[in-house]
């Protein structure tokens, strides 16, 4: 399928391995999500356009280049996605933040919005939506309809781990919208969750359950 890349990397596959790991606890598990996503902001920044510029060294002056594009926001999916937040902004200090809320209900599996504040300019913004699980798909495509709805045009989706049945729902719905995924999974069990997968991402960031 074009527009998706799975992240086919020794790292981020280690630190895959440890996240899925049940005995894994929740600071270890936020710290693997931070990274892991930190690691995938290489490749889903690799696109961003550059101008040169004229600078000085110690020894003379020269031309190198610098970031030039649209500037980014990026917006986790509440609550897994705020997991994924620092590590994308230790690569993108200056990008700004928004939010949005969904939880899927459990009986339809359907995307409930609860919350959503977004950067004023965000039409103007390369936007990064993220969020560890996509499964279904439904809140992936929820909330990148939403940012369209906002008027945003240029939205990159960023998971670590996807099930199949998630990326054609997304693909089908935005097929503008490339997707990245550090996991493929094998499919969906009876109640929506991803196999093998991780378990509920959220409560595994938090320690709820
Ligand atoms: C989880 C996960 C995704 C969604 C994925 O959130 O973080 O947002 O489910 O499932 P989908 O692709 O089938 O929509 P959840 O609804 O459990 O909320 P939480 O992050 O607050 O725990
Ligand atoms: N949400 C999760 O947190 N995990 C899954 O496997 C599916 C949806």
């Amino acid at each position: 399928m074009n527009n998706v890349t799975i992240f086919d990397h020794p790292v981020i596959t280690h630190k895959l391995t440890y996240l899925r790991d049940k005995n894994t606890g929740s600071k270890q598990f936020r710290d693997l999500v931070s990274e892991i996503a930190m690691l995938m902001a290489y490749e889903v920044t690799r696109d961003f356009e550059t101008k040169e510029i004229e600078i000085e060294t110690p020894l003379q002056k020269t031309k190198a280049k610098v970031l030039s594009g649209k500037k980014v926001a990026i917006v986790p999916i509440l609550r897994a996605g705020l997991g994924m937040v620092d590590g994308i902004l230790s690569i993108l200090p200056a990008a700004r933040v928004g939010h949005i809320g969904l939880y899927r209900d459990p009986e339809t599996l359907e995307p409930v919005e609860y919350y959503c504040k977004l950067p004023t300019d965000i039409a103007d913004r390369t936007v990064l939506v993220l969020d560890p699980m996509l499964a279904t798909g439904g809140s992936s495509a929820a909330a990148i309809q939403y940012l369209k709805n906002r008027g945003a045009k240029s939205i990159k989706l960023v998971n670590i781990i996807a099930a199949p049945e998630g990326i054609e729902v997304v693909h089908n719905a935005h097929p503008d919208v490339p997707i990245y995924v550090a996991g493929l999974d094998e499919r969906l069990n009876d109640h929506g969750y991803i196999l093998p997968g991780l378990g509920d991402a959220g409560d595994r960031l938090f320690g709820t359950k």
